[in-house]
């Protein structure tokens, strides 16, 4: 029989979600177009194309959300009734600059978010702020070239320190930029992938691009991206002291292929392609071994000397990860694993664990390993887990006039993802603050823009065009991690 655990009472628990796969309500009230807008419908075998613009006929999943802007009330209704402690959205920039270089900010979009927050404050639920979630102003890809553009930098400086001006006393815990390190997959495996980049950066390289090419413009992107995230930490201890300013990144683990030494080099090399965005953000520096890789191919180009200055100043308080699942990577036959040479690297399978209907590898040991391995980086930091559950088709029945969902594979994943974090915590020491499941209720997938790949206690009725009721039913994980809540961690 596993053991039990009990977290302390101000563990924060609850939900995560993100403004553009929630809200809908795409163009309303000021709200200009952002790069989620524009992105298609994709599915589990087939990429979400990206548009030169609002195309007529298409289909833009983010447009209808699940109408979270209009029913936020009633959906955190629910959330308080499961006990939520905290809840995580993002802040929509183009709520607030609907082009991203308005000179004044949309005051209708500063209400919606004054009024959100009030509801959470209200209800008990300590709001979880991300500032950059996917859906940076198009305006901006299209007039500046996205985040490889030193503009972008004051721009973001601009549009954080205004909300974080107006919601100092609403909202303590902040995160600046979501999962930064995704844009840094194109360095291993398939180097064609377009939406990563995109998601993180606004950038869309047309078709030939070489792997030379594209990294100058994916580390300009990233260190414009970290040094806006430094200058977001320096001004907002000057807002209100008490904020607490995180960075974000996937912690999803990876696994060498096999007990060859060149597969661990080839794992240690992933990693450190990931691992420099958090050094920054943490430590306030580049490690040495990128900085050796930017040296080598002279791939650092328009960086100042006080960008160096304010990274060393403006580090994070805490690191927020999510993680889903694992990952398998081995050296490619023949060749000696390296960051100079993607093709060194291969993503492989893993056959002695079960996944999910996407091919995620459902993994909750890997979550111990991660969470362990992040200490291991960066000791004492507070860790917050913003994003973890199981993407899964759920089925609605109807008994004795009631909808139902039965959802058992859900409550396995989350119970078996929350006994392993528990470990970290009480057997490994591991300083984890916070678990917030992502999708508390069904929103808009980000990798594949679908309705039917669901995470929530909470059903929404609508399908992967926007069609249904809109109806909220609960599913049986519903009053289980009410439980889970309610017993901090010991009724699993
Ligand atoms: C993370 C993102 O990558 O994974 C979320 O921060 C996203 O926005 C989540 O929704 C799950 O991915 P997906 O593709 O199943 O929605």
């Amino acid at each position: 029989m596993a053991k039990s655990y009990q977290l302390p009472e101000n563990f924060l628990w609850g939900g995560a979600i993100a403004a553009h796969q929630a809200e809908g309500y795409w163009d309303a009230d000021g709200k200009g177009t952002s790069i989620a807008d524009i992105l298609t419908a994709g599915s589990a075998t087939e990429r979400r194309r990206i548009t030169d613009g609002v195309v007529a006929g298409e289909n833009y999943p983010n447009h209808h959300g699940i109408y979270f802007y209009k029913t936020y009330k009633e959906d955190l209704e629910l959330m308080a009734e499961m006990g939520f402690k905290a809840f995580r959205t993002s802040i929509a920039w183009t709520r607030i600059f609907p082009n991203g270089d308005d000179a004044e900010p949309n005051e209708a979009g500063l209400q919606f978010y004054d009024d959100l927050f009030d509801e959470m404050r209200r209800l008990h639920i300590e709001p979880v702020i991300t500032l950059n979630h996917f859906e940076m102003p198009y305006h901006l890809v299209t007039e500046y070239g996205g985040w490889t553009n030193r503009k972008l930098i004051d721009l973001f400086e601009n549009y954080a320190s205004t909300v974080m001006e107006r919601y100092k006393d609403k909202v303590t815990y902040w995160i600046v930029h979501n999962e930064i390190a995704n844009q840094a997959a194109m360095a291993m495996g398939d180097t064609t992938d377009q939406f990563l980049i995109w998601t993180n950066s606004g950038l869309k390289f047309p078709e030939g691009t070489t792997f030379a090419e594209r990294m100058p413009k994916m580390f300009q992107a990233g260190h414009n991206e970290l040094v806006a995230s430094a200058r977001v930490v320096i001004n907002g201890k000057k807002i209100n002291p008490n904020f607490q300013i995180g960075a974000m990144l996937n912690c999803d683990v990876m696994y060498p292929a096999s007990m060859k030494p060149a597969d661990q080099l080839a794992v240690q090399k992933a990693r450190q392609m990931r691992d420099w965005f958090s050094d920054v953000h943490i430590r306030g520096e580049y490690p040495a071994d990128i900085e050796a890789l930017l040296a080598r191919h002279n791939w650092r180009t328009d960086v100042s000397e006080q960008d160096f200055e304010e990274l060393k100043t403006g580090t994070v308080d805490y690191l927020s990860m999510s993680y889903y699942a694992s990952h398998v990577v081995k050296a490619a036959e023949g060749k000696t694993p390296s960051l100079d040479d993607p093709t060194s690297i291969e993503v492989t399978d893993n056959n002695t664990i079960k996944a999910s209907d996407w091919g995620w590898l459902i993994d909750p040991e890997g979550f111990r390993y991660t969470l362990n391995e992040l200490n291991d980086l960066y000791p004492h930091l507070p860790i917050m887990v913003v994003e973890n559950g199981f993407g899964a088709y759920d089925d609605v029945v109807e008994e004795d006039g009631v909808k139902k969902i039965h959802d058992p594979y859900r409550i396995a994943y989350l119970r078996e993802h929350i006994r392993a974090m528990e470990e970290a915590i009480i057997e490994d020491g591991i300083p984890v603050i916070g678990y917030l499941s992502w999708g508390p209720i069904d929103i808009v997938s980000a990798g594949t823009g679908e309705m039917k790949k669901r995470y929530g206690y909470i059903y929404v009725d609508l399908d992967d065009f926007g069609e249904g009721s809109g109806e909220r039913y609960k599913k049986d994980s519903f009053d289980w991690y009410q439980k889970v809540i309610q017993s901090q961690g010991q009724s699993l």
